[in-house]
């Protein structure tokens, strides 16, 4: 939670009162706003963390996209971590150099192949194979592009589910993910890449979840890692150059403190040096720990609704606001909770009061937090700047989302939301060509 109130009880994010930028006709709500400042600021600690050693931060672009984001990790010396060819063309439009681009994804077309492999004068750092079966498919984009492929092989440490303690969906590194090459497999993965010509291996690497609240995973399964690139190392003559222990560290949504994304970098680093591989550059992929907590998303309250029992049930009390799961599908999609704040001063007794969406899903729904009585004009929902507007949809004919970016206590950037007007556009209008043809 990176917000703060003033003197007089206003929510600010970046010294900015949200309140003005929720009233303004011009931005109004729902609005995510983002405080870049701070943004740099965690990613500069975390590459602190490295006490000089060789690495790498690669930002998980699928957690936030928009261009002052990434334009400004980019500034503070991040990579990107890509899972798509938009995303990965979009880092290199925000000025990451190919070198720094690292690109996961379990089914890469040909086509975003081809984007990595042709991308600057030696493609992006590292084509992250997720299987033996995609090696063969790389190698031969890269020779019909007359180039070698730097390559790093995924692997699955193959942790225990309940271990990771995060949700299901979002657990990746046990063994029934469809991520990553299962440990078992990689002796077929290493003989596919012998047989490799256009490509070179230069890494090993590993994601095994999101949103980790404890160490000990993201530990163990490093060790894991750490082990099986040494032996790579070791029995293959193998020349690499980093190894990369994924993303993952989680926020306090409001549970309470958890463990800073340098602690787990000291973690490993550790292990790494006692793993023999100190001379190779760790990288990490971090998402979310970069920039949720320094954005929240912005709500005005529509109406509130009582649901008055018969049968001596107390009432239930829904406050009605205009930002549903649309522009927020954590909650709907993972049971996530996320803090619900009043923009204005606190005012009279708290209450109940259930925060739902307009969407027509039972499951757009915020939960039940404790608000002023009389309910608030407009409120915030807090550590929504990573995977808040990346998975929003224009579902129920809802706008996407605006955005606000402040920096230095002022807004410096913004993007307006979508109208009714351009939602019966892209909907109503089909491709000139096709329609011609048909
Ligand atoms: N690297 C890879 C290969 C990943 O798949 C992910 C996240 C990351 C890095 C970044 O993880 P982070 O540091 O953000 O935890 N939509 C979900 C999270 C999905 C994460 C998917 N992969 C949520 O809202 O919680």
């Amino acid at each position: 939670m990176a917000t703060t109130r003033d003197a007089r009880g206003n929510l600010c994010l970046g010294g900015v009162r949200l309140q003005t930028l929720a009233d303004d006709p011009a931005i109004g709500t729902p609005t995510y706003v983002y405080d870049l400042s701070a943004i740099a600021l965690e990613a500069r600690e975390l590459r602190e963390s490295f006490e000089g050693a060789p690495h790498l931060v690669a930002f998980a672009v699928k957690a936030n996209s928009a261009g002052p984001v990434v334009r400004v990790l980019a500034r503070e010396g991040c990579g990107a971590d890509v899972v798509s060819g938009s995303e990965l063309a979009l880092a290199l439009a925000c000025g990451i150099s190919p070198d720094h681009v690292v690109y996961s994804g379990v089914a890469k077309t040909d086509d975003e192949l081809d984007r990595a492999i042709f991308a600057g004068p030696r493609g992006i750092g590292a084509v992250q194979v997720e299987s033996v079966e995609e090696i063969p498919r790389v190698d031969a984009r890269a020779a019909s592009a007359g180039r070698v492929a730097r390559v790093a092989v995924r692997v699955n440490p193959g942790v225990d589910l309940a271990e990771l303690g995060t949700h299901a969906y979002i657990a990746t590194g046990h063994d029934e993910a469809k991520f990553g090459v299962a440990l078992d497999d990689m002796s077929l993965a290493l003989s596919a890449l012998r047989a490799a010509r256009h490509t070179e291996l230069v890494g090993l690497g590993m994601h095994v979840g999101s949103q980790l609240t404890s160490i000990t995973p993201y530990v163990d399964a490093s060790r894991t890692l750490f082990r099986l690139t040494a032996e790579v190392r070791a029995e293959q003559g193998k020349r690499l150059a980093f190894v990369d222990t994924g993303g993952g560290f989680g926020i306090d949504y409001g549970e309470g403190a958890c463990v800073r994304p340098g602690d787990f970098v000291r973690a490993v680093r550790a292990l790494q040096r006692a793993a023999g591989l100190d001379d190779l550059a760790l990288h990490v992929d971090p998402g979310r720990s970069l920039v949720a907590a320094n954005g929240v998303l912005l709500a005005r309250v529509v109406q509130s609704k009582v649901s008055r029992f018969q049968k001596g049930a107390a009432p239930l009390q829904w406050l009605l606001i205009d930002a549903g799961m649309n522009d927020l599908l954590r909650p709907a999609l993972y049971r996530a909770r996320h803090r619900v704040v009043p923009l204005g001063p606190d005012a009279g007794p708290p209450s109940n009061w259930r925060v739902v969406g307009p969407v027509c899903e039972s499951s757009d729904d915020f939960g039940i937090h404790m608000l002023p009585d009389s309910p608030p004009a407009a409120i915030a929902i807090l550590d929504a700047g990573a995977y808040g507007y990346t998975m929003a949809s224009s579902y129920n004919g809802r706008a996407l989302p605006a955005e606000v970016f402040i920096e230095g206590g002022r807004v410096v950037d913004r993007r307006a939301r979508g109208s009714v007007e351009s939602w019966i556009l892209e909907r109503t209008s089909g491709d000139s060509r096709a329609t011609k043809r048909s």
